[in-house]
Protein backbone atom coordinates (compact mmCIF):
# COMPACT_ATOMS: atom_id res chain seq x y z
CA UNK A 1 0.00 0.00 0.00
CA UNK A 2 2.83 2.40 0.72
CA UNK A 3 3.87 2.43 -2.96
CA UNK A 4 0.54 2.93 -4.15
CA UNK A 5 0.42 6.10 -1.55
CA UNK A 6 3.47 7.18 -3.17
CA UNK A 7 2.75 6.72 -6.66
CA UNK A 8 -0.36 8.67 -5.82
CA UNK A 9 1.26 11.55 -3.76
CA UNK A 10 4.01 12.18 -6.59
CA UNK A 11 1.56 12.50 -9.35
CA UNK A 12 -0.75 14.79 -7.13
CA UNK A 13 2.71 16.49 -6.27
CA UNK A 14 3.90 16.53 -10.25
CA UNK A 15 0.68 18.00 -11.21
CA UNK A 16 0.84 20.66 -8.17
CA UNK A 17 4.23 21.24 -9.67
CA UNK A 18 3.32 21.35 -13.16
CA UNK A 19 0.53 24.04 -13.11
CA UNK A 20 3.33 26.30 -11.35
CA UNK A 21 6.00 25.66 -14.24
CA UNK A 22 3.75 25.94 -17.69
CA UNK A 23 4.49 29.22 -17.71
CA UNK A 24 4.22 30.11 -21.61
CA UNK A 25 7.34 32.29 -21.98
CA UNK A 26 9.76 29.04 -21.07
CA UNK A 27 7.23 26.78 -23.17
CA UNK A 28 6.58 22.86 -22.51
CA UNK A 29 9.30 20.44 -22.32
CA UNK A 30 8.85 16.70 -22.20
CA UNK A 31 9.45 15.49 -18.81
CA UNK A 32 9.68 11.85 -19.83
CA UNK A 33 10.25 11.07 -23.61
CA UNK A 34 9.41 7.00 -23.55
CA UNK A 35 10.84 5.43 -26.74
CA UNK A 36 7.68 4.83 -29.05
CA UNK A 37 8.86 0.96 -29.24
CA UNK A 38 8.10 0.61 -25.63
CA UNK A 39 10.39 -1.83 -23.00
CA UNK A 40 10.48 -5.24 -24.25
CA UNK A 41 11.48 -6.20 -20.59
CA UNK A 42 7.39 -5.74 -19.00
CA UNK A 43 4.99 -8.34 -19.19
CA UNK A 44 0.98 -7.55 -19.14
CA UNK A 45 0.20 -8.91 -15.85
CA UNK A 46 -2.43 -6.69 -14.36
CA UNK A 47 -3.57 -7.85 -10.17
CA UNK A 48 -7.26 -8.81 -10.12
CA UNK A 49 -10.03 -6.45 -8.81
CA UNK A 50 -11.15 -9.51 -6.70
CA UNK A 51 -7.11 -9.07 -4.71
CA UNK A 52 -7.50 -5.50 -3.60
CA UNK A 53 -6.99 -4.81 0.26
CA UNK A 54 -9.72 -4.32 2.56
CA UNK A 55 -8.67 -0.91 3.76
CA UNK A 56 -9.12 3.01 2.57
CA UNK A 57 -6.53 2.45 -0.18
CA UNK A 58 -8.94 0.04 -1.46
CA UNK A 59 -11.73 1.68 -1.14
CA UNK A 60 -10.69 4.14 -3.47
CA UNK A 61 -9.09 1.68 -6.10
CA UNK A 62 -12.57 -0.01 -6.14
CA UNK A 63 -14.50 2.87 -6.66
CA UNK A 64 -11.75 3.72 -9.69
CA UNK A 65 -12.99 0.65 -10.41
CA UNK A 66 -16.71 1.36 -10.61
CA UNK A 67 -15.93 4.51 -12.05
CA UNK A 68 -14.42 3.31 -15.60
CA UNK A 69 -17.33 0.77 -15.50
CA UNK A 70 -20.45 2.83 -14.21
CA UNK A 71 -18.94 6.49 -15.50
CA UNK A 72 -22.49 8.07 -16.31
CA UNK A 73 -24.17 6.78 -13.18
CA UNK A 74 -21.37 7.46 -10.69
CA UNK A 75 -20.75 10.73 -12.41
CA UNK A 76 -24.10 12.41 -14.11
CA UNK A 77 -23.10 15.94 -13.84
CA UNK A 78 -19.68 14.95 -15.95
CA UNK A 79 -20.80 12.82 -18.68
CA UNK A 80 -22.85 13.82 -21.31
CA UNK A 81 -23.16 10.57 -23.40
CA UNK A 82 -24.07 7.16 -22.64
CA UNK A 83 -20.67 5.78 -22.70
CA UNK A 84 -18.76 4.51 -19.89
CA UNK A 85 -14.80 4.56 -19.51
CA UNK A 86 -15.25 0.94 -20.41
CA UNK A 87 -16.94 1.43 -23.84
CA UNK A 88 -13.53 2.35 -25.32
CA UNK A 89 -10.95 1.01 -22.79
CA UNK A 90 -12.79 -2.46 -22.13
CA UNK A 91 -13.06 -3.87 -18.77
CA UNK A 92 -11.83 -0.89 -17.01
CA UNK A 93 -8.82 -0.66 -19.47
CA UNK A 94 -7.33 -4.45 -18.26
CA UNK A 95 -7.71 -5.57 -21.83
CA UNK A 96 -4.44 -5.87 -23.55
CA UNK A 97 -4.99 -5.05 -27.15
CA UNK A 98 -7.91 -2.67 -26.37
CA UNK A 99 -6.63 0.73 -24.82
CA UNK A 100 -5.55 -0.99 -22.42
CA UNK A 101 -4.53 1.78 -18.78
CA UNK A 102 -2.11 -0.91 -17.89
CA UNK A 103 0.98 1.09 -17.12
CA UNK A 104 -0.39 4.84 -17.55
CA UNK A 105 0.64 5.73 -14.06
CA UNK A 106 4.09 4.65 -14.81
CA UNK A 107 4.32 6.89 -18.36
CA UNK A 108 2.83 10.17 -17.03
CA UNK A 109 3.13 13.16 -16.83
CA UNK A 110 4.26 13.63 -20.31
CA UNK A 111 4.24 16.53 -23.02
CA UNK A 112 0.93 15.97 -25.58
CA UNK A 113 0.64 17.10 -29.27
CA UNK A 114 -2.86 17.39 -29.31
CA UNK A 115 -2.80 20.05 -26.56
CA UNK A 116 0.84 20.75 -27.07
CA UNK A 117 1.87 20.88 -23.41
CA UNK A 118 2.29 18.43 -20.74
CA UNK A 119 -0.34 16.38 -19.07
CA UNK A 120 -0.78 14.45 -16.17
CA UNK A 121 -2.48 11.14 -15.67
CA UNK A 122 -5.66 13.59 -13.99
CA UNK A 123 -5.12 15.60 -17.00
CA UNK A 124 -5.94 13.00 -19.47
CA UNK A 125 -8.88 11.84 -17.27
CA UNK A 126 -10.48 15.18 -17.63
CA UNK A 127 -9.76 14.94 -21.51
CA UNK A 128 -11.50 11.45 -21.98
CA UNK A 129 -14.24 13.06 -19.76
CA UNK A 130 -14.79 16.33 -21.61
CA UNK A 131 -14.35 14.59 -25.29
CA UNK A 132 -14.48 11.04 -25.11
CA UNK A 133 -17.80 11.22 -22.13
CA UNK A 134 -18.96 14.65 -24.00
CA UNK A 135 -19.04 16.26 -20.31
CA UNK A 136 -16.96 18.06 -17.75
CA UNK A 137 -14.07 17.72 -16.09
CA UNK A 138 -14.36 16.91 -12.41
CA UNK A 139 -12.10 18.39 -9.70
CA UNK A 140 -8.05 17.39 -9.22
CA UNK A 141 -8.82 16.59 -5.83
CA UNK A 142 -12.62 15.18 -5.59
CA UNK A 143 -12.82 12.08 -3.95
CA UNK A 144 -13.04 10.58 -7.79
CA UNK A 145 -10.32 11.67 -9.42
CA UNK A 146 -8.14 10.06 -6.52
CA UNK A 147 -10.01 7.10 -7.09
CA UNK A 148 -9.33 6.78 -10.54
CA UNK A 149 -5.42 7.42 -10.08
CA UNK A 150 -5.43 5.08 -7.27
CA UNK A 151 -7.38 2.61 -9.52
CA UNK A 152 -4.72 2.92 -12.81
CA UNK A 153 -1.56 3.51 -10.13
CA UNK A 154 -2.88 -0.07 -8.80
CA UNK A 155 -3.67 -2.22 -12.45
CA UNK A 156 0.31 -0.34 -12.81
CA UNK A 157 1.65 -2.11 -10.40
CA UNK A 158 5.08 -3.69 -11.26
CA UNK A 159 5.60 -1.35 -13.89
CA UNK A 160 8.73 0.43 -13.15
CA UNK A 161 8.26 4.39 -13.92
CA UNK A 162 9.28 5.87 -17.33
CA UNK A 163 8.59 2.69 -18.83
CA UNK A 164 6.15 2.52 -22.16
CA UNK A 165 4.94 -0.66 -22.03
CA UNK A 166 5.05 -2.60 -25.86
CA UNK A 167 0.78 -2.42 -25.45
CA UNK A 168 -0.13 1.26 -25.04
CA UNK A 169 -1.39 2.93 -28.44
CA UNK A 170 -2.72 0.50 -30.65
CA UNK A 171 0.53 -0.36 -32.42
CA UNK A 172 -1.20 -0.95 -35.88
CA UNK A 173 -0.96 1.54 -38.80
CA UNK A 174 -3.65 1.78 -41.29
CA UNK A 175 -3.57 3.74 -44.36
CA UNK A 176 -6.81 5.44 -44.20
CA UNK A 177 -6.71 7.32 -47.15
CA UNK A 178 -9.58 7.14 -49.94
CA UNK A 179 -11.96 5.34 -47.44
CA UNK A 180 -14.96 3.51 -49.71
CA UNK A 181 -18.54 5.18 -47.88
CA UNK A 182 -20.60 2.27 -49.75
CA UNK A 183 -18.58 -0.70 -48.32
CA UNK A 184 -18.47 0.29 -45.22
CA UNK A 185 -22.13 0.78 -44.86
CA UNK A 186 -22.38 -2.30 -45.97
CA UNK A 187 -20.48 -3.97 -43.63
CA UNK A 188 -21.41 -2.00 -40.91
CA UNK A 189 -24.83 -3.19 -41.09
CA UNK A 190 -23.68 -6.86 -41.69
CA UNK A 191 -21.27 -7.11 -38.58
CA UNK A 192 -21.67 -4.12 -36.30
CA UNK A 193 -24.90 -3.14 -36.49
CA UNK A 194 -26.71 -5.65 -34.37
CA UNK A 195 -25.13 -4.70 -31.03
CA UNK A 196 -24.04 -0.53 -32.59
CA UNK A 197 -27.79 0.11 -33.43
CA UNK A 198 -28.93 0.52 -37.11
CA UNK A 199 -28.51 4.17 -36.37
CA UNK A 200 -25.02 4.19 -34.31
CA UNK A 201 -27.23 4.84 -31.33
CA UNK A 202 -26.03 1.76 -29.40
CA UNK A 203 -28.16 -1.41 -27.67
CA UNK A 204 -27.40 -3.67 -24.75
CA UNK A 205 -25.01 -5.38 -26.36
CA UNK A 206 -22.62 -2.17 -27.55
CA UNK A 207 -22.09 1.44 -27.01
CA UNK A 208 -23.33 4.57 -29.25
CA UNK A 209 -20.72 5.10 -32.41
CA UNK A 210 -22.30 8.33 -33.79
CA UNK A 211 -25.14 10.51 -32.91
CA UNK A 212 -25.85 12.53 -29.58
CA UNK A 213 -25.28 9.56 -27.03
CA UNK A 214 -21.51 8.97 -28.63
CA UNK A 215 -18.24 10.59 -28.09
CA UNK A 216 -17.97 14.27 -29.62
CA UNK A 217 -15.50 15.51 -32.52
CA UNK A 218 -12.67 16.34 -30.06
CA UNK A 219 -12.33 12.67 -29.13
CA UNK A 220 -9.25 11.02 -29.97
CA UNK A 221 -11.35 7.83 -31.19
CA UNK A 222 -13.22 10.51 -33.55
CA UNK A 223 -9.53 10.62 -35.47
CA UNK A 224 -9.87 7.71 -38.40
CA UNK A 225 -6.85 6.49 -38.16
CA UNK A 226 -6.84 5.52 -34.57
CA UNK A 227 -10.93 3.95 -34.99
CA UNK A 228 -9.67 2.11 -37.50
CA UNK A 229 -6.91 0.65 -35.63
CA UNK A 230 -9.09 0.00 -32.89
CA UNK A 231 -11.60 -1.28 -35.37
CA UNK A 232 -9.10 -3.62 -36.51
CA UNK A 233 -7.86 -5.19 -33.86
CA UNK A 234 -10.99 -5.39 -31.74
CA UNK A 235 -14.26 -5.36 -33.72
CA UNK A 236 -16.23 -7.11 -34.23
CA UNK A 237 -16.52 -8.18 -30.79
CA UNK A 238 -17.87 -11.45 -31.60
CA UNK A 239 -18.18 -13.62 -34.99
CA UNK A 240 -20.67 -11.30 -36.64
CA UNK A 241 -22.11 -11.33 -40.23
CA UNK A 242 -19.46 -13.85 -41.72
CA UNK A 243 -16.80 -11.39 -39.93
CA UNK A 244 -14.08 -12.81 -36.75
CA UNK A 245 -12.87 -10.32 -34.07
CA UNK A 246 -9.53 -9.24 -35.04
CA UNK A 247 -9.46 -10.37 -38.32
CA UNK A 248 -10.98 -7.24 -40.53
CA UNK A 249 -8.84 -6.06 -43.46
CA UNK A 250 -7.16 -2.76 -43.22
CA UNK A 251 -9.44 -1.37 -45.81
CA UNK A 252 -12.42 -3.04 -44.02
CA UNK A 253 -11.54 -1.39 -40.64
CA UNK A 254 -10.76 1.85 -43.13
CA UNK A 255 -14.14 1.71 -44.52
CA UNK A 256 -16.76 0.96 -41.85
CA UNK A 257 -14.77 3.68 -39.83
CA UNK A 258 -14.99 6.19 -42.34
CA UNK A 259 -18.54 5.19 -42.46
CA UNK A 260 -19.27 5.57 -39.05
CA UNK A 261 -17.24 9.20 -38.90
CA UNK A 262 -19.29 10.64 -41.58
CA UNK A 263 -22.18 10.45 -39.47
CA UNK A 264 -23.20 13.92 -37.20
CA UNK A 265 -21.91 13.61 -33.34
CA UNK A 266 -21.80 16.45 -30.43
CA UNK A 267 -19.16 19.03 -31.14
CA UNK A 268 -16.00 20.15 -28.59
CA UNK A 269 -16.00 23.43 -28.54
CA UNK A 270 -11.85 23.71 -27.72
CA UNK A 271 -11.37 21.73 -30.87
CA UNK A 272 -10.19 24.83 -33.33
CA UNK A 273 -7.34 24.48 -29.92
CA UNK A 274 -6.32 21.48 -31.07
CA UNK A 275 -2.88 20.81 -32.33
CA UNK A 276 -1.48 24.13 -32.32
CA UNK A 277 1.78 22.86 -34.00
CA UNK A 278 -0.39 21.46 -36.59
CA UNK A 279 -1.85 17.76 -36.39
CA UNK A 280 0.88 15.09 -36.04
CA UNK A 281 1.19 12.76 -39.71
CA UNK A 282 -0.72 9.63 -38.39
C1 LIG B 1 -14.83 6.89 -27.04
C2 LIG B 1 -13.74 6.12 -26.49
C3 LIG B 1 -13.17 6.49 -25.13
C4 LIG B 1 -13.83 6.64 -23.93
C5 LIG B 1 -15.29 6.50 -23.68
C6 LIG B 1 -12.81 6.99 -22.94
N1 LIG B 1 -11.59 7.03 -23.53
FE1 LIG B 1 -9.82 7.36 -22.60
N2 LIG B 1 -8.88 7.27 -24.40
C7 LIG B 1 -9.47 6.97 -25.62
C8 LIG B 1 -8.48 7.02 -26.67
C9 LIG B 1 -8.73 6.76 -28.15
C10 LIG B 1 -7.26 7.35 -26.04
C11 LIG B 1 -5.92 7.58 -26.71
C12 LIG B 1 -6.02 9.02 -27.14
C13 LIG B 1 -4.95 9.47 -28.02
O1 LIG B 1 -4.14 8.68 -28.47
O2 LIG B 1 -4.98 10.68 -28.27
C14 LIG B 1 -7.55 7.50 -24.61
C15 LIG B 1 -6.60 7.80 -23.64
C16 LIG B 1 -6.81 7.78 -22.28
C17 LIG B 1 -5.78 7.89 -21.28
C18 LIG B 1 -4.30 8.01 -21.56
C19 LIG B 1 -3.80 6.64 -21.93
C20 LIG B 1 -2.40 6.57 -22.41
O3 LIG B 1 -1.95 5.46 -22.71
O4 LIG B 1 -1.73 7.59 -22.51
C21 LIG B 1 -6.38 7.81 -20.06
C22 LIG B 1 -5.71 7.86 -18.71
C23 LIG B 1 -7.81 7.66 -20.30
N3 LIG B 1 -8.02 7.64 -21.66
C24 LIG B 1 -8.76 7.55 -19.32
C25 LIG B 1 -10.13 7.49 -19.58
C26 LIG B 1 -11.13 7.54 -18.56
C27 LIG B 1 -10.85 7.61 -17.06
C28 LIG B 1 -12.34 7.50 -19.18
C29 LIG B 1 -13.71 7.64 -18.58
C30 LIG B 1 -13.92 8.81 -17.74
C31 LIG B 1 -12.09 7.39 -20.62
N4 LIG B 1 -10.73 7.41 -20.81
C32 LIG B 1 -13.06 7.27 -21.59
C33 LIG B 1 -10.78 6.66 -25.82
C34 LIG B 1 -11.77 6.73 -24.87
C1 LIG C 1 -21.22 -8.59 -30.44
C2 LIG C 1 -21.40 -7.18 -30.29
C3 LIG C 1 -20.52 -6.24 -31.11
C4 LIG C 1 -20.31 -6.25 -32.47
C5 LIG C 1 -20.87 -7.21 -33.50
C6 LIG C 1 -19.48 -5.11 -32.75
N1 LIG C 1 -19.18 -4.44 -31.58
FE1 LIG C 1 -18.10 -2.72 -31.40
N2 LIG C 1 -18.24 -2.82 -29.39
C7 LIG C 1 -18.94 -3.78 -28.69
C8 LIG C 1 -18.74 -3.58 -27.27
C9 LIG C 1 -19.36 -4.42 -26.14
C10 LIG C 1 -17.91 -2.48 -27.14
C11 LIG C 1 -17.38 -1.86 -25.83
C12 LIG C 1 -15.96 -2.28 -25.57
C13 LIG C 1 -15.82 -3.72 -25.20
O1 LIG C 1 -16.47 -4.20 -24.26
O2 LIG C 1 -15.08 -4.40 -25.91
C14 LIG C 1 -17.63 -2.00 -28.49
C15 LIG C 1 -16.87 -0.87 -28.78
C16 LIG C 1 -16.75 -0.32 -30.05
C17 LIG C 1 -16.19 0.97 -30.36
C18 LIG C 1 -15.66 1.98 -29.35
C19 LIG C 1 -16.73 2.56 -28.47
C20 LIG C 1 -17.71 3.47 -29.15
O3 LIG C 1 -18.87 3.52 -28.69
O4 LIG C 1 -17.36 4.18 -30.12
C21 LIG C 1 -16.22 1.12 -31.73
C22 LIG C 1 -15.76 2.30 -32.53
C23 LIG C 1 -16.78 -0.10 -32.27
N3 LIG C 1 -17.10 -0.94 -31.22
C24 LIG C 1 -16.92 -0.36 -33.62
C25 LIG C 1 -17.44 -1.55 -34.14
C26 LIG C 1 -17.47 -1.89 -35.55
C27 LIG C 1 -16.95 -1.01 -36.66
C28 LIG C 1 -18.05 -3.12 -35.65
C29 LIG C 1 -18.29 -3.93 -36.90
C30 LIG C 1 -17.13 -4.24 -37.71
C31 LIG C 1 -18.38 -3.56 -34.31
N4 LIG C 1 -17.98 -2.59 -33.43
C32 LIG C 1 -19.04 -4.75 -34.01
C33 LIG C 1 -19.73 -4.78 -29.22
C34 LIG C 1 -19.79 -5.11 -30.57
Amino acid sequence: MGSRIALFSVAAAAAVLLSACTAPTTGPAPLKSPSPEGSTAVTFNPPSIDSVPNDENGKAIKLGYDLMNDTKKLLPNNVGNQLSCSSCHAQAGTVEKELSLVGVASVYPQYRDREAAISTLEDRVNQCLQRSMNGKPIPYDSTEMRAFSMYMSYISKGIPEGTNPPWRGQNVKIDVSNPNLQEGQKLYQQSCAACHGANGEGTPAGPAVWGPNSFNDGAGMANLSKMAAFVKVNMPKAPMGGENPGALTDAQARDVSAWILSHDRPHFPGKSKDFPKGRPQN
